[in-house]
């Protein structure tokens, strides 16, 4: 049935009787609220790509219930069958997008699974599978509470905030991460200005972080991504939060491209930017941004805009990475679930890290 606001729906979930993922797709919204359900390969391969179901959470949650649907369907009987098509299935998966690296995280988690229980007969190592992915998701939902908690110690009631792209909850199973300490702090009567950059070319902040935070009654204002320098001179906002893609192990981080713009016009203006990151989208593996693989995408997300109307020439030249990477010397903090870390972030990471083990 159809509900009256995009924030009474579950941005992933998976059909249990069914064996099936739910989506939303995102590619339709603001103007239209389509659910798809999605259970071969590739189906749900190009749901990812496609960017139908999208933000680095939201990815991961949704390759988890893929990777079990897909593995529900084998008829291997024998654990190797069994564990040969899993990793064919897991790499196929994981090949849909590269820089959000809680989709490998997911799908290993789910892979840690089946290596585990290599003992108990497919039937039992399938249930393990499902509860493995019901729990990646409830803890991301625990996870951006958090986030919203530790993002909402670090401004005031009336403060300006300004995002960047969709970290919100379509992004994430709730709160969205970025968004969480809006939604919290809109709760308990903070009443923030929040300005959402459009964030060409895909629109992610115009469609859907204007149209979440507006179904949730926040103010919002919808600004061209060239206008984030014009309303931090006025002196119209206190703090930019941010989602992530991926953080490396010395604080750069990899979000949607345009957050460094952001970032450097922040410093200018002597406001902070926090990155709000999941530990799940901490790779403590890669060193660097420079070690951070760039998506590219094609020509046409740029050349035609969101609704295939063509405004540049034919055949002109297009660079069109999907994001790009801050450095760790223009971010404030990282705000996780355990807390916010602080430069330098070589050892607040690990600090963290070390939080999360003894929890
Ligand atoms: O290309 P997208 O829409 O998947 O990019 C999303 C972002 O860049 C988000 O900011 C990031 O994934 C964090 S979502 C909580």
């Amino acid at each position: 049935m159809q509900k009256e606001n995009i924030m009474d729906y579950d941005t992933v979930a998976l059909d249990e009787e069914k064996n099936e993922l739910v989506i939303i797709d995102q590619t339709k919204l603001p103007g239209k609220i389509e659910i798809i359900r999605l259970k071969e390969a590739k189906e749900i391969w190009d749901a990812i790509y496609l960017l139908k179901v999208r933000g680095a959470p939201a990815i991961g949650v949704a390759a988890a219930y893929g990777i079990y649907i897909l593995a529900a369907e084998s008829s291997a009987d024998t654990y190797e069958a069994f564990y040969e098509e899993f990793k064919k299935k897991k790499e196929y998966l994981n090949s849909s997008r590269p820089t959000a690296v809680n989709l490998s995280w997911a799908l290993n988690r789910m892979e840690q699974v089946v290596l585990d229980k290599k003992e108990l007969p497919v039937a039992e190592i399938l249930a393990c599978l499902k509860e493995e992915a019901k729990e990646i998701q409830a803890e991301d939902i625990r996870v951006c509470k958090a986030i919203g908690e530790y993002g909402l110690s670090l401004v005031k009631p009336g403060d300006g905030i300004l995002t960047h792209c969709n970290a919100g909850q379509l992004a994430t199973s709730k709160y969205g991460t970025a968004t969480a300490p809006i939604y919290l702090g809109e709760e308990r009567g903070y009443h923030f200005r929040v300005f959402a950059d459009e964030t060409r070319p895909l629109l992610q902040g115009a469609r859907l972080t204007a149209f979440e935070l507006q179904s949730s009654g926040v103010d919002v204002t919808l600004i061209c991504d060239n206008m984030s320098s014009s309303v931090m001179q006025k002196g119209w906002v206190n703090a930019v939060f941010v989602g992530c893609d991926r953080v490396a192990a010395n604080g750069d981080t990899a979000n949607k491209i345009g957050t460094s713009v952001v970032a450097a016009v922040a410093d200018h203006y002597k406001v902070p930017v926090y990155i709000c990151a999941p530990t799940s989208t901490i790779d403590m593996d890669t060193k660097t941004g420079a070690d951070i693989k760039i998506e590219e995408r094609p020509a046409e997300e740029v050349t035609e805009m969101w609704y295939k109307e063509r405004m540049a020439p034919e055949g002109v030249k297009v660079y069109n990475p999907a994001f790009d990477v801050t450095d760790h010397e223009l971010i404030a903090g990282i705000v996780t679930e355990y807390g916010v870390a602080r430069a330098p972030y070589e050892t607040s990471l690990k600090e963290i890290f070390k939080k999360k083990e003894e929890d």
